[in-house]
């Protein structure tokens, strides 16, 4: 289904109230693979979301927004430890995540009640409280835009890292995932070495699939907006990660930083560094920082793109001055 002069004010959970000349929503994989080769799809310029829960736009898009409304989570292997469940990418990411809680499977449970839908989970890398969507992809199938032909990428191919992968690097905007293979425990191990959620299953005694699924979503209910209520798009900008040198510098200054080793470096916690930069609770007219969790930049209905980005940058640049840290943004200016 091809429209015109759509409004993406419902498309992002940003709440921005801008448009596009066109929106092309599409069922089935050869819907997406006619629709690519007519000449709407190869005078425009293309941008495929999601659940628009990472995009700001700064105005109104001058060519093709595209949305997969590909559905079903079939379980097509199967061995004594694995269940291989393949997801169509418009599947919304935490019915996924339910549906797999209830089936018994494990994997995906901490990444529970994360906005967004299937097929940008491996595109972004999506992850919370010690797991990464990488941790269980098997394979991420796609159509390659330009020749409409069907790729699929098993997940080495896939060049993940923290909130990355090859598809918003070297491939970036060449393809669109079409269907996600996960590789789900039919034993779970569970992973609860997260601080806040550490506490929380010690004080519950024992554990099981659904019990960190109730106490995940409670944890994110306590920090995060609901993106029914006050718009934003989750954390706005990505932990930082820095040499070991400016590490121990600024753990000598400020001994509560908090820190945690990784293979790149050190990573920093971009909410503490903004809220010791006095930003948590600000607000500046509809747009500001939310109170409990100082990541999250929140529109609080009427804000522009541009609003947002303009308090991004005063963020970034109080933060540079006091810390010389760099914060970049995790969300996609469009
Ligand atoms: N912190 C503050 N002030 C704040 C926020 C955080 O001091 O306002 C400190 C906390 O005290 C803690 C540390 O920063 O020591 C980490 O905080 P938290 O556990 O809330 O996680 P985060 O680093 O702020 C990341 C992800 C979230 C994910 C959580 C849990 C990124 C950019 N964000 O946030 O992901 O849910 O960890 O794993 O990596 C998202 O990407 O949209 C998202 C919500």
């Amino acid at each position: 289904m091809l429209v015109e002069n759509y409004s993406l004010l419902h498309r992002n959970t940003f709440g921005i109230d801008v448009n596009t000349r066109y929106f092309f929503e599409y069922n089935t994989v050869e819907e997406l693979q006619c629709f690519l080769q007519c000449s709407v799809a190869l005078e425009n310029e293309l941008l495929h979301i999601g659940g628009g829960s990472n995009l700001l736009f700064l105005s109104d898009f001058k060519g093709v927004i595209l949305h997969s409304k590909i559905k079903g989570i079939t379980c097509v292997k199967e061995d004594d430890e694995f269940a291989y469940l393949r997801v169509g990418a418009g599947e919304v990411w935490d019915d996924f995540v339910q549906y797999a809680v209830e089936k018994g499977l494990g994997g995906v449970e901490n990444l529970s009640f994360i906005p967004g839908e299937v097929g940008a989970a491996p595109v972004q890398n999506i992850g919370a409280y010690g797991v990464e969507a990488k941790d269980v992809i098997y394979q991420v199938e796609t159509i390659e835009i330009k020749t409409s032909k069907h790729k699929t990428f098993l997940a080495a191919e896939c060049d993940f890292g923290y909130r990355n992968s090859i598809f918003k690097k070297s491939l970036k905007g060449q393809f669109i995932v079409t269907y996600v293979t996960f590789c789900l425990r039919k034993s779970p191990i569970f992973n609860t070495e997260y601080s806040s959620l550490r506490e929380k299953i010690a004080s519950l005694g024992n554990v099981s699939l659904s019990a960190v699924r109730e106490i995940v979503i409670e944890i994110r209910r306590e920090k995060l907006p609901n993106p029914k209520e006050i718009g934003s798009a989750g954390s706005f900008f990505m932990n930082p990660v820095v040499e070991k040198t400016l590490a121990s510098k600024l753990k000598e200054m400020y001994p509560a930083m908090p820190m945690h080793k990784v293979n790149e470096g050190v990573k920093l916690s971009a909410g503490w560094l903004i809220e010791q930069t006095g930003w948590k609770g600000y607000t500046e007219g509809c747009v500001g920082v939310y109170e409990k969790q100082a990541l999250v930049l929140i529109n609080k209905g009427g804000g522009t793109g541009a609003d947002v980005a303009k308090l991004s940058e005063k963020i970034q640049q109080s933060v540079y001055e006091k810390f010389n840290v760099k914060i970049k943004s995790e969300v996609i200016f469009v």
